[in-house]
């Protein structure tokens, strides 16, 4: 299945130095097939014009094509329509909108994990100043997360759990339906970060139990500049406005606005249409290969990553150290190396793309009492031979400083 899948990605043919790349930094943003960048051309070619703001035929056109592409994103994830998706720009501007948006006041308390991605913490932080108080749950030191710990945290003020579902630089899955079915019974809001779950794996909302799902197209074969806000249709009505202007109205006078129906009372301004439209060609060409194989696939590679980097010595592994309990992505450092000269001759000595550093997750490496890692990040067009060729590398990498 795989050699016809990679078919798709033009990319996969560039060559730097007259040798092939090898992209493993897919939990960063990933490439794309030959279907959206042809949406793209297609759009900008035949069907561009605003949308919702013209009565012509194109103008008609393009609001319903760039509208469609809400429908598609409410059917992969099991919602129950276009009033319950929001375009947004990305991850983390969904996030900032509800945090913003929620309206908490003093004394109310937000749960997130330790190993919250910058995202799913500042917009938070930012709220310290209204009195909101934020607690972090735990992670032991295999890079999990304890219920139990949840439970105890729980006060009559805990107003929002908001969690990262698979970690971006742990690699953990965290138990999001468990962490739904209580903040279901408390009357909790819940959030899930599921920026690198959701292009990875199959989601439905109503399983996990979420209000509110953050993700972001560039990391599932879609443009960049496109995120989704999933918000049940009652709470996102309880909401208030993140952003003021055009379209997010129905009436306005000098004195007062009335706020548009669900989803464009939150898309205020020009939207963004062309990547809007071609993120649901994404969703398209994804759904199309099935989310089961392309979870499947990844966990295949990742189990042999994980077991391999484990048996090199120098190889530090953060997170997991049981590939089933992971996501397609394994941090880790070389004892006695710096995470980015790892990371510079993985990419100058074998044309290999990872991302080294603090993966915008700072406070949980303090936490481990490291400045950054490696990390390797999968996706559906990577191959065993790739893979293999990454740990091999990382094994002559280790053998260097000895
Ligand atoms: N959130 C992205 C990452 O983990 C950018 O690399």
């Amino acid at each position: 299945m795989n050699e016809k899948i990679r078919e798709n990605f033009p990319f996969l043919k560039r060559k730097i130095n007259g040798k092939s790349i090898i992209f493993l930094d897919n939990a960063a943003s990933t490439q794309k097939p030959r279907v959206v960048i042809n949406a793209l051309k297609d759009f900008y070619e035949n069907h561009y014009a605003n949308i919702h703001r013209g009565l012509y035929k194109l103008s008609q056109e393009a609001s319903e094509m760039y509208e469609e592409a809400h429908d598609k994103v409410a059917k992969f994830i099991n919602a129950d329509g276009r009033e319950e998706i929001v375009f947004t720009k990305n991850t983390t501007e969904s996030i900032n909108l509800v945090a913003k948006s929620l309206n908490l006041s003093k004394g109310d308390e937000v749960i997130v994990t330790e190993m919250e991605h910058h995202s799913n913490l500042v917009p938070w932080m930012m709220l310290k100043d209204k009195g909101v108080i934020l607690k972090y749950l735990k992670v032991n030191e295999n890079g999990e997360i304890n219920i139990d710990n949840l439970n105890e945290m729980l006060t009559k003020k805990t107003k929002v759990i908001s969690t990262v579902h698979i970690s971006n630089f742990l690699g953990t899955i965290n138990p999001v339906k468990e962490i739904g079915r209580i903040a279901k019974e408390k009357g909790i809001t819940f959030i899930v970060d599921g920026a690198q779950s959701v292009p990875h794996m199959p989601i439905d909302v109503k399983k996990i139990g979420c209000d509110f799902l953050a993700f972001s197209s560039h990391k599932m074969c879609g443009p960049t500049g496109i995120g989704v806000l999933y918000g049940k249709k009652e709470k996102l009505e309880e909401l208030s406005p993140f952003l003021g202007g055009g379209d997010m109205i129905s009436e306005v006078d000098y004195n007062q606005y009335k706020v548009n129906k669900l989803p464009w009372k939150f898309e205020a301004g020009t939207a963004n249409i062309a990547d809007g439209y071609a993120f649901g060609v994404a969703i398209d060409f994804l759904s199309k290969i099935g989310m089961e194989k392309i979870w499947a696939h990844e966990q295949k590679l990742i189990k042999y990553a994980l077991e391999e980097l484990q048996k090199i010595e120098e190889v530090v592994i953060y997170g997991p150290k049981e590939w089933s309990k992971r996501g397609g992505l394994v941090s880790f450092n070389i004892s006695g190396l710096d995470c980015h000269d790892v990371a510079a001759i993985l990419d100058s000595k074998y044309n290999i793309c990872v991302r080294s550093g603090h993966h915008c997750t700072m406070p949980m490496h303090k936490k481990i009492g490291i400045n950054g890692s490696v990390r390797a990040s999968l996706y559906l067009y990577n191959n065993l031979n790739e893979v293999e060729k990454f740990v091999n590398a990382v094994k002559e990498i280790a053998e260097m400083v000895n």
